[in-house]
């Protein structure tokens, strides 16, 4: 095992010292039905805030697993009481679909109205006893293999908009918002990947990411606090946390996504109807896994992952790019195989994952009287009970991370890999696959891939950057300072495909074959392909090399103060 982790033996949860532990009743009072939650929900947004919330009961009860209740609690949510987890060990209880029920507690002790999703329970509120689960699950499995080749060449084309953006902004304004730029970014990726076109080619031009953010806060609003100073906190606890918010105001917003995903996803809505699914069905659950999964997931996660690498400093940035650029140059390109071979880049986006996962609360209940164990203890839950599982702590355990609070970018290394069973972003260990029979998301595999593809792209562009940081109503911000730009670094080579039309393809990883076409060009181990959907990618490099005509000179280190290095700054 690596220095990074501590001595605790890997397979502690399923030894048998843990059945030796012993058994005491879980701490914790959930106070009267009705002043019990309020009094909660008043500690966890306004008094104490959500970590220390936890951190005080932790210390109170001297315990890792004690009762409390959760917001939105009175009238949004029949039972506020749950039992919360916070250490490694009884955390992946929750991951047991065979006893814990999974069934509506996406959001946790209540559940947005259907109104939301055309009137349908979509998959990710199904518990995997319920048939749907596994058809749908299957159907967007068998929809994300399908698309596969298309991962990496059009997330990098997505990345192409978004660099020249924050260049633009960076060198104009002094300073860029990533996390709207990266907003962006992620709609186009999810709604071309799904619907093999750009968003601005349908009825919802550049409108995607706005349309879905509103459609996203009427359903979490529960559990966000504005931190507005000028609003009472009785105010907004009464207009966010008291009521359920009504679908209506979306209506028509939520209309014109899903008109344009079913105008534009039709082969893969003919895939799902060949499946025995409801094309409307279908749908509505595509709208749900492009807008609250994956576009939901990826607000939080690139924010952080930038945050994280920005906020380490100039030395891992050197780091990074010397074994991206090395690989690249040897491998030829950005393959899946290059990808595989970044151990440092792999292990620093797995440490982000673990140092915020990008979804910090996991619910279900329990379906059976059963004991879960701590390090230290076990404890009796009874059939009917809420867990709840608040992941920063469990994957901050300081029993399994060395120096947990710190952001380690070589931990997942090496021996460190080992450790890869205690990251929980995914509602399942790291080292656990997506089933029909599990509530783990089926996007995992695809989503470490595009953070390494996000890290791989900064660092063949960009020497460093710097950054300020901050919270945002869902995870933190970030503001680009700086950005200096990579100078020797031939990226001709390998926009050369993009300029001339054409777009990459990649050998299977399974089977190590190009994929064969008509009107591909062989070239070394990648494909060129005829690219046929490539009109906004034209007019952006039009305008690209219509600004690198004006003075690309002075944009050689994208910076307010010509690029020289900043010192990093951060607002927590
Ligand atoms: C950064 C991006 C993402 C994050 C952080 C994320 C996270 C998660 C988490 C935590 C869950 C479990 C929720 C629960 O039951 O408690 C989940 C479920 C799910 N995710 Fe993801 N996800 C991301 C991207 C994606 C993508 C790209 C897709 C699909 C293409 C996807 C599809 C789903 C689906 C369908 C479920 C429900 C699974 C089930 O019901 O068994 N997610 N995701």
């Amino acid at each position: 095992m690596s220095s990074s982790s501590s001595s605790l033996p890997l397979n502690f949860v399923n030894s048998s010292s843990s059945s030796k532990l012993p058994l005491r009743s879980i701490p914790g009072d959930c106070g009267s039905p009705f002043f019990g939650p309020i009094k909660d929900r008043f500690d966890y947004f306004y008094n104490e805030g959500r970590d220390q919330f936890f951190r005080t009961r932790m210390q109170k009860y001297q315990s890792t697993v004690f009762r409390a209740n959760m917001p939105p609690g009175p009238f949004m949510a029949f039972n506020p009481n749950v039992v919360v987890l916070l250490d490694a060990i009884s955390f992946p209880i929750l991951f047991d679909t065979s006893r814990i029920e999974k069934r509506n507690v996406l959001d946790g002790t209540y559940m947005p109205s259907t109104a939301f999703t055309g009137g349908y329970r979509v998959c990710a509120y199904l518990d995997p006893s319920e048939p749907n689960h596994a058809l749908l699950k299957r159907f967007f499995t068998s929809s994300l293999a399908a698309r596969h080749h298309n991962f990496i060449p059009v997330f990098r084309s997505c990345l192409t908009e978004l660099f020249t953006t924050l260049e633009d902004d960076v060198s104009r304004k002094g300073k860029a918002d990533f996390n709207g730029i990266s907003d962006n970014m992620s709609f186009n990726f999810v709604f071309k990947l799904f619907c093999d076109k750009h968003p601005s080619e349908t009825k919802l031009g550049s409108n995607g990411p706005n349309l879905v953010t509103k459609w996203l806060f009427l359903q979490l609003a529960p559990l966000i606090t504005l931190g507005l100073s000028m609003l009472p906190n009785v105010v907004e606890d009464l207009l966010l946390h008291t009521f359920p918010l009504p679908s209506l105001f979306v209506k028509s917003d939520y209309k014109k996504l899903y008109h344009a995903f079913y105008a534009s996803a039709s082969s893969l809505l003919d895939e799902a109807e060949s499946m025995g699914i409801k094309r409307d069905e279908a749908c509505h659950n595509l709208v749900f896994l492009a807008g609250f999964n994956a576009y939901g997931g990826m607000k939080t996660l690139f924010p952080a992952l930038i945050k994280w690498v920005g906020l380490a400093g100039g030395k891992l940035h050197r780091q990074l790019a010397d074994e991206i650029r090395s690989i690249v140059k040897a491998e030829g390109g950005v393959t899946f195989a290059a990808l595989d071979k970044m151990a440092l880049t792999k292990s620093v986006v797995y440490e982000a994952l673990r140092i915020e996962p990008p979804v910090p609360f996991q619910y279900g209940k329990a379906k059976e009287d059963m004991v879960i164990h701590s390090h230290d203890a076990a404890f009796e839950i009874k059939k009917g009970e809420m867990i709840f599982g608040y992941q920063p702590f469990a994957t901050k355990d300081p029993k399994v991370f060395d120096n947990p609070e710190e952001f380690v970018a070589h931990r997942f290394m090496g021996d460190g890999e080992k450790l890869l069973e205690y990251v929980y972003w995914s509602n399942g260990r790291e080292s656990d696959d997506p089933t029909v029979e599990n509530k783990q998301c089926p996007g995992k595999d695809l989503v470490v891939l595009l953070s390494r593809v996000m890290l791989v792209e900064f660092f063949l562009h960009y020497d460093t950057f710097d950054i300020e940081c901050g919270t945002l109503l869902l995870g933190s911000s970030v503001t680009f300072k700086s950005l200096t730009k990579q100078p020797t670094f031939d990226h001709n080579f390998f926009q050369l495909p993009a300029k001339l039309g054409l777009r990459m393809e990649f050998p299977n990883p399974k089977t190590k074959r190009i994929p064969k076409s008509e009107n591909s060009l062989g070239f070394g181990f990648i494909n060129y392909k005829k690219n046929n959907h490539n009109k906004d990618e034209k007019q952006r490099r039009k305008k690209k090399e219509m600004r690198e005509e004006r003075g690309d000179a002075e944009r050689a280190a994208v910076s307010p103060s010509g690029g020289e290095h900043q010192g990093r700054t951060c607002q927590f």
